[in-house]
């Protein structure tokens, strides 16, 4: 625990990233807010807005010749190439869809129905979108399904837990980088090692959603096959999710206008507003690389930037757990449980799962909106969350997600409502 970062950003950088930002102290209706519910869809950049505003009021096909349309189709190739920076895809495809869901549901079942009969390797604390691709794709093509057991304690799957399912049969292992509803975070370049320890040929799919905000993705480090983003988690816009797909299974047969080329999984029109949208993320994080390292290369800015977030997240974290001698921290506050945390020290993201002694979770929810303050309780009443809750042994969790644009002043005022209502409710 003591070795995690305390360091917050320069002032001059925390000032600079509060400017980028829409509604970030403010909710639409122009109340005072702090908004901890990143998990569920991340704060914007103005840029992002801005730029898919502008693209959106193009008519212009990009498929034809004249200027606007050759301008349109380089925003589309720079998009493309940012999302390849971003998670350092040298090889195979980048496919979009609506959602992230959606790819990971294709993906999975393309694999599932070009391999033969055998075992899909999937874990008990994976969303929806990638546990019921297995399932769906397992039940569908023939393959056994295999779930890997979390340990509840760090909300994490253990790798053991992973490599003991897998044999000479496993066609496929999905596996969560980071967890939506934990926090805890997965080594992947480690586990997709061990996995091909035991099974060279078996395919590693990766869900990429929650972690690709907090920290560096890269798919050729970690030789996996497949990941999926959701750009509105990642102070981007909702309509839209990219995935990369190896060479090994990028020729697989899917879903393709046959004309095009057999590792194309772009069916239909492309929206070049997403594209020209996800290039200002990338600015943006290159922009906070760029006030630590004076690089002219683009993927050691995108490197330098996350690297800095994830640091900067670490310091929220700590102050949240920690507080500092002016404010109590979460884990001396009485009555108020953070899970997982403890366990996982440096691979626990920004995310705090916490429970009440003397208030339930939809309640506390109530009292921190009273507050000006938004967060979430998972409950095992909502699909997305009641077997992965299951799996970690607890009926709710209120879940605390800020990210890195927050400031040290942002985590004392949650810390003093944090108190407050374990105080308050008896
Ligand atoms: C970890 C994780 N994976 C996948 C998804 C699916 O994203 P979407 O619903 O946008 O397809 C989410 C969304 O909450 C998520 O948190």
């Amino acid at each position: 625990m003591s070795e995690r970062n305390t360091e917050f950003f320069p002032k001059q950088l925390q000032k600079i990233v509060a400017s980028r930002f829409l509604y970030l102290n403010q909710d639409s209706y122009e109340n005072n807010r702090l908004f901890f519910e990143n998990a569920g869809g991340s704060l914007r950049l103005e840029s992002v807005v801005d730029a898919q505003a502008r693209l959106t009021a193009l008519p212009d096909c990009p498929e034809r010749t004249h200027d606007t349309a050759l301008d349109i189709r380089k925003i589309i190739d720079q998009g493309i190439q940012d999302i390849r920076l971003f998670l350092n895809a040298k090889d195979g495809s980048i496919a979009t869809s609506l959602t992230a869901s959606k790819l990971i549901f294709e993906i999975i079942s393309v694999v599932a129905a070009a391999s033969k009969q055998g075992n899909i390797v999937t874990t008990a604390i994976e969303h929806p979108s990638s546990y019921d691709a297995c399932q769906f794709a397992a039940e569908q093509y023939n393959h056994e399904l295999r779930v890997a057991n979390a340990d509840p304690v760090s909300g994490s799957i253990p790798i053991r837990n992973i490599v003991d399912l897998v044999d000479d049969q496993t066609v496929l292992v999905s596996v969560i980088l980071t967890s939506n509803i934990t926090g805890a975070m997965h080594n992947i370049k480690k586990y997709a090692a061990e996995i091909k320890e035991k099974n060279p040929q078996t395919i590693i799919v990766v869900d990429g959603v929650q972690g690709a905000p907090h920290g560096v993705i890269d798919v050729e480090d970690w030789e996996i096959d497949a990941l999926n983003i959701a750009p509105y988690k990642m102070f981007g816009n909702r309509g839209v999710g990219f995935a990369y797909l190896s060479d090994r299974i990028a020729s697989f047969p899917h879903h393709r206008l046959l004309a095009t080329d057999q590792d194309n999984w772009n069916v239909g029109s492309t929206t070049p507003s997403n594209f020209a949208s996800f290039t200002k993320i990338i600015n943006y994080i290159c922009e906070i690389g760029r006030y630590f390292n004076s690089s002219d290369d683009r993927r050691t800015l995108i490197v330098e930037g996350m690297n800095r977030i994830h640091l900067q997240e670490q310091a929220i974290l700590n102050r949240l757990i920690n507080g500092t001698s002016q404010v109590i921290g979460i884990k001396d506050i009485p009555n108020v449980t953070v899970h997982f945390e403890k366990a996982n020290g440096k691979t626990q993201d920004l995310i705090l799962a916490l429970t009440f002694d003397n208030i339930s979770c939809p309640d506390a929810v109530q009292k921190y909106g009273e507050n000006n303050i938004l967060v979430y309780a998972r409950e095992s009443s909502s699909h997305y969350s009641k077997r992965i809750l299951g799996a970690v042994k607890l009926d709710a969790i209120v879940r605390v997600s800020p990210i890195h644009c927050h400031t040290p002043g942002d985590i004392d005022k949650f810390l003093e409502v944090t108190r407050l209502i374990a105080e308050n409710s008896n």
